[in-house]
């Protein structure tokens, strides 16, 4: 019999995004609406990623504290709950490094170079210089932010599955080097048979978040880096203006045309976010050319409204007072240390690097 796997601490969840200034809402619909609803439900950590942020932006870091707190106002304003959740700057919890000093001794540089990310933001961000070892090493760093926690579950797009994998491997390969006894103590006998070994680390299963396909205002992906996003705080005026210009089903080139919402970028955006009743309406207007795209468009501008206007009611509070945020940001990162360093304890004391003194052994001992 092998040992069983750790039991998951009241099943964690831990998930962290980069700061990259305001949201838009395609990091509403893929991810802090996931977030809002899991908080109900598990012990959450949700944290901002600046260090990450730079794995690829370190040579220049003049925007990082502003686009922490311009993502956290988003945050809180979609409904993420401090109450609720533990929410803390990546930075604020210097345990994070030490574990991804100690986790980077043992993973194998294969590993890393095999991420399909690697290879490919190589590639695709040529401006920049990423023949660097935090480059390379970021998945190490992610699986520091996951297993410093002991998270059981972690909500990501399906980008980002390939590092829960490696976070899964990596855990796997330090419970096969270090392990503590059933007192949760190093037992100081390597030998100890595998059935009485208890594992520093639960191995993390990736929630997905289900993709609901959200194109931006050219019909690509929402991406910041397009230019073609709706941001969560974007007004009103501004948000009716955007999706004036959004393309629309190409078949339908005169109002007399029947279109299709099925492979209109416009009819995506319904689909999220619009009642069944306007839906429908869509569906046949469209299909018949019984509306044009004009109105079409104005009816999602009025669904997505709808849905930032409380939104937008809460960021207010913050904007006016940022520093709000930033207490918010700090308490938790105070509740996150805590935490974390309750596992590096144990990581500490199945290496047998624990801080306490410990007298020589003797010879022949
Ligand atoms: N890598 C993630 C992204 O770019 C952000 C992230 C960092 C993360 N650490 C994490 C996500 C831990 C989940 C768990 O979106
Ligand atoms: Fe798209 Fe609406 Fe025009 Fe149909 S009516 S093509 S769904 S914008």
């Amino acid at each position: 019999m092998s040992a069983e796997p750790k039991p998951a601490v009241n099943r964690r969840v831990l998930s962290g995004m980069r700061p990259t200034g305001k949201l838009h809402i395609g990091h509403y619909v893929g991810a802090l609406q996931n977030w809002t609803r899991l908080q109900n439900d598990y012990d959450c950590f949700f944290f901002v990623a600046d260090w990450h942020a730079l794995t690829t932006d370190y040579a220049d870091t003049s925007r990082v504290k502003s686009n922490i707190l311009e993502m956290a106002f988003d945050m809180l304003a979609a409904g993420l709950d401090p109450e609720k959740a533990t929410f803390f700057i990546q930075s604020h919890v210097p345990q994070h490094a030490e574990l991804h000093l100690l986790l980077s001794m043992m993973t194998p540089l294969g590993w890393l170079e095999r991420v399909p990310t690697y290879k490919e933001q190589k590639e695709n961000l040529k401006e920049k210089d990423l023949n660097t070892y935090g480059f390379l090493g970021y998945p190490v760093l992610m699986t520091s932010d996951i297993l410093m926690y002991q998270a059981s579950y972690v909500p990501v797009g399906e980008d980002q599955v390939p590092h829960v994998e490696i976070t899964r491997e990596i855990a796997r390969r330090f419970n096969q080097f270090y392990w503590l006894d059933q007192q949760r103590k190093f037992s100081h006998d390597r030998a100890l048979p595998e059935e009485k070994r208890v594992w520093v680390f639960p191995e993390p299963q990736p929630l997905l978040t289900p993709a609901a396909k959200l194109p931006g205002t050219d019909g690509r992906k929402m991406s910041k880096s397009y230019g073609n996003s709706i941001l969560l705080s974007e007004p009103e005026a501004e948000v009716r203006k955007k999706l004036k210009t959004m393309v629309t089903d190409p078949a339908r080139v005169r109002r007399t045309d029947p279109g299709n919402p099925d492979v209109c970028p416009v009819g995506d955006l319904h689909k999220i976010f619009s009642t069944p009743e306007t839906m429908a309406e869509v569906r046949q207007g469209c299909t018949t050319a019984g509306i044009g795209c004009i109105q079409c468009k104005g009816w999602v501008a009025d669904s997505i409204v709808s849905v930032l206007n409380p939104i937008q009611e809460r960021r207010r509070k913050y904007e006016q007072d940022p520093k709000l945020a930033w207490d918010i940001l700090e308490a938790g990162s105070v509740k996150a240390r805590a935490a974390a360093e309750a596992t590096l304890v144990e990581v500490r004391e199945s290496m047998d690097m624990s801080l306490s003194y410990q007298a020589p052994e003797k010879n022949g001992e």
